[in-house]
């Protein structure tokens, strides 16, 4: 059997032969396809991308249906129960697993560029005390773009490596002051004596003692829970970071924009949105009338649940419920973990759900844990993007490397008035 797909146009009779690559055809090989010499060529329509493959990428890898996400080729499981999030990120972002001393030169590196400028403090000063954390974050992240001219040589490796390396170093940083002035209280300084997930919380929770020391237990559930988060393919904020380095811009502009995408509600948001419904309900009893409420189509959610990729149970959701536990073990349980389980259990039970493939997805518990651990709802989006970060860097590499990417212009139907003459505002009824 060939591997092409042959078409006949019924319009004008013709037919055609297009090759089939990787399970997908070239729509630009449709263009070929006219009724007459007028005619501008047969296109695709597909918003939200249901069905388009937008690049070929080497990263990252998810079967929905069987519920598996690989990183370069290896399970999340193994990696989130073996690894770190320093070591996933290299894997990431350089295709293989560190050796020991590659890791410890990559560690090094990283913990050398955690501090930021001091007028990046003075910047976020300005903010209005209430800011939200997540819109303080984009803008700081945008505005670093303006302390290094270099990043705009996007075409020199060395320089993209300096950027890959200081915006892995500083989000952290950069995450912590805006939680710190969301509170009111001074801005921490890196130490980089500790890990990555350690340092982080030393510039979040530390007071007036002279070291900072995090809850063993605590601080892997977050390097665990970054590792889960670091990269999902083309998601919306990974091809909005890949949409808008396509014009060449720099990469912290582009992240900016990137985090912009994760803000939403449907995307990095989700945890936000979970809190807030698990409040909302308030009571194990008052579940089966909210799930009855979602099931109404009155444009209610079950936040937390559905993925347009995972048709099944997400594998970061499993993960994540384990690292639960733990979490809980140290913090004492989270008084809304038994509306989350119930919700959970009539969900999975449940005809609308099941018949919708609706399974949940990793924003359904990691909200409880980052509560438990002291978090304010406001930080959740803003502990997705600390890791996402080097995704999102990964693939605006990759996109840069690949040959075949041009600047992102999409096509649209024209749905639009036909051309029509200039009518004077007098002359307007
Ligand atoms: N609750 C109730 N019904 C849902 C839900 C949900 N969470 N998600 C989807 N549905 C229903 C839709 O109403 C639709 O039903 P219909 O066929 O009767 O109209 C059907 O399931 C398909 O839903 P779509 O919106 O077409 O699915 P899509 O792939 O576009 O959406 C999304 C995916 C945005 C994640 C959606 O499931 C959702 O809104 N979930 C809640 C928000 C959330 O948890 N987001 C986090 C995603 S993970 C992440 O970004 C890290």
């Amino acid at each position: 059997m060939a591997d092409t797909l042959s078409i006949v146009d019924n319009r004008t009779g013709k037919k055609y032969e297009l090759p089939i690559h990787d399970g997908t055809v070239r729509a630009m090989d449709l263009r070929q396809i006219k009724t007459g010499p007028e005619d501008f060529g047969l296109m695709t329509y597909d918003p939200a991308f249901m069905n388009t493959a937008s690049c070929r990428s080497a990263i990252t890898y998810i079967d929905g249906d069987k519920g598996i996400l690989l990183y370069r080729g290896y399970p999340i499981e193994q990696l989130a129960e073996h690894s770190d999030y320093l070591e996933t990120a290299y894997l990431l972002l350089f295709g293989e697993l560190p050796t020991t001393v590659q890791l410890q030169a990559w560690t090094r590196e990283i913990s050398l560029h955690t501090m930021v400028h001091e007028n990046i403090k003075k910047l976020m000063e300005g903010f209005q005390y209430d800011a939200h954390p997540m819109g303080i974050f984009l803008s700081t992240v945008g505005a670093l773009s303006t302390f290094y001219p270099d990043a705009r040589q996007v075409h020199d490796r060395a320089a993209r490596m300096h950027q890959t390396v200081r915006l892995i170093a500083k989000v952290p940083t950069i995450a912590a002051y805006a939680y710190r002035h969301s509170i009111g209280r001074p801005y921490v300084y890196p130490d980089n004596e500790l890990s990555f997930a350690g340092n982080f919380l030393n510039m979040l929770f530390k007071m007036t003692e002279l070291k900072y020391q995090s809850n063993p237990v605590l601080t892997r559930a977050l390097d665990v829970l970054f590792i889960l988060h670091a990269d999902h393919e083309q998601n919306c904020s990974t091809s909005a970071m890949r949409n808008i380095g396509s014009s060449h811009v720099d990469p912290y502009s582009a992240l900016a924009g990137a985090a912009a995408a994760l803000y939403g509600p449907l995307h990095g948001g989700a945890n936000e949105a979970v809190l807030r419904m698990l409040n909302e309900i308030g009571s194990v009893s008052k579940v089966p009338e909210f799930i009855k409420r979602v099931k109404s189509g009155d444009g209610s959610r079950l936040m937390g649940f559905g993925h347009r990729v995972y048709k099944s149970y997400d594998p970061r959701a499993k993960v994540i419920k384990r690292t639960a536990d733990l979490v809980f073990s140290i913090t004492g349980k989270n008084p809304l973990l038994d509306i989350a389980l119930e919700l959970e259990r009539i969900a999975l039970e449940d005809e609308y759900f099941v018949s919708r493939k609706l399974y949940p997805n990793v924003d359904f518990y990691s909200g409880l844990i980052y509560q438990a651990m002291g978090f304010p709802v406001e930080m959740f989006p803003v502990l997705f993007a600390i890791p996402r970060t080097v995704g999102w860097i990964a693939q605006w590499e990759e996109m840069l490397l690949d040959s075949e990417q041009k600047i992102a212009r999409p096509r649209q139907i024209y749905v639009g008035p036909q051309p029509r003459d200039y009518v004077p505002a007098e002359k307007r009824s």
